[in-house]
């Protein structure tokens, strides 16, 4: 039997997602979108990867093909090393597997439907799935809502009833009600007041570490998604410029464009008010109309005439020169380890 500890839960190889863009008297595909292009990753269970970058580089289209909303364009998605592309002539063992994998949205307004109760919202799925039977469903839900902090009698409400906060607990309840093993968080606090957010990634935490969950934790900033994540995934016009332990991440950053989002961090310290801060050159281009070679080479300092035309594949790089000998977890460009980052700093 296969030992399903040490193979990932989840893992992507090489997978891309390609929108049509449609123009013409006669709609036609004039081009196309890369949304995903190559990105590959794995994580094994239990853990929480944090996915950053800017908006449109392509996050939530990862989220989505994982949970099979969308279907790839190209690569492969393995669950517990299973292709998921393979498993398509097995429509019920699909079906379990779904279960398996799901997601909390950004909108917790608009990803619950207006004209139902929440009974229905929560119950309908967990019946249909038989995860729970007519005569257990409330019991069932009374845990359920126990777990992410709502009382019995929510589920009598409509959703335009509830606070922001409220709803995307209600959002996070429906996740779990199938039990998942894994789950896309897409910027599940970015709607919610400051206060409210912090609450949320707090039920977050206790219910991965309590559930032993998977988590993909989706964010603009690393601000909120280094607080959650053990390791973090920097993302720029559809591909990962670098990846690595949250917090060498965070205390040295291999990539200029990691360096830049790190310094858009707001510190609430005045004394910090002054601290030398990156702003990136340039604006952030299409995904309609990427950039040849290297994606970031128009707005990076060290780029090199051959990041016209080739994409420098990503390595393990040493990003702090203290730490000479013992090499760091980031996998990122290679060419910023010959510039440093106080060079980028004088470029910028
Ligand atoms: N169904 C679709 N049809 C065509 N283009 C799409 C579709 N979905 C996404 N895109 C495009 O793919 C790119 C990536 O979109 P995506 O929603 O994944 O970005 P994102 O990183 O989640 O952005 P944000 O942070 O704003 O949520 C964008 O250019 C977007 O316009
Ligand atoms: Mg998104």
């Amino acid at each position: 039997m296969q030992d399903t500890q040490n193979i990932p839960l989840i893992e992507i190889r090489n997978l891309k997602k390609y929108y049509p863009v449609k123009g013409g008297i006669l709609p036609h595909t004039v081009g196309w979108v890369r949304a995903v292009d190559d990105v590959s990753f794995s994580m094994m269970r239990g853990e929480t990867l944090g996915l950053v970058g800017e908006s449109g580089c392509g996050k939530s289209t990862i989220g989505r093909l994982l949970v099979g909303l969308e279907e790839p364009t190209e690569g492969r998605i393995f669950y517990q090393g299973r292709d998921l592309s393979t498993l398509r002539k097995n429509p019920k063992e699909m079906r379990r597997i779904r279960t398996r994998l799901q997601m909390i949205f950004q909108d917790p307004y608009s990803s619950l439907n207006p004209r139902k109760q929440i009974y229905e919202i929560l119950a309908q799925p967990m019946l249909y799935h038989e995860i729970s039977r007519r005569d257990t469903i409330h019991r069932d839900l009374r845990r359920l809502l126990d777990m992410v902090g709502l009382p019995e009698t929510v589920l009598g409400k409509y959703p335009h009833e509830f606070s922001g906060g409220q709803r995307q607990r209600i959002g996070i309840a429906r996740a779990l009600s199938l039990h998942p093993e894994f789950i896309v968080c897409d910027e599940p606090v970015s709607a919610l007041d400051v206060s409210i957010q912090a609450q949320i990634l707090n039920l977050l935490k206790e219910l991965q570490a309590e559930l032993k969950l998977t988590l993909l934790f989706i964010g603009h900033g690393l601000g909120a998604v280094s607080y959650v994540s053990q390791r973090i995934a920097v993302m720029y016009l559809g591909g990962i410029v670098e990846y690595g332990d949250a917090q060498e991440l965070f205390a040295h950053p291999a990539h200029p464009y990691t360096k830049a989002l790190l310094d858009a961090v707001p510190i609430p310290d005045p004394a910090e008010k002054n601290r030398p801060r990156q702003l990136l050159q340039g604006e952030i281009g299409s995904s309609a109309a990427p950039p040849d070679g290297c994606r970031f080479h128009p707005r990076c300092p060290w780029a090199r005439p051959q990041c016209k035309n080739t994409r420098p594949p990503l390595q393990k790089v040493c990003s702090d020169p203290a730490k000479q000998s013992a090499f760091s977890h980031d996998t990122a460009c290679p060419y910023g380890q010959e510039g440093s980052l106080s060079e980028w700093e004088n470029i910028s």
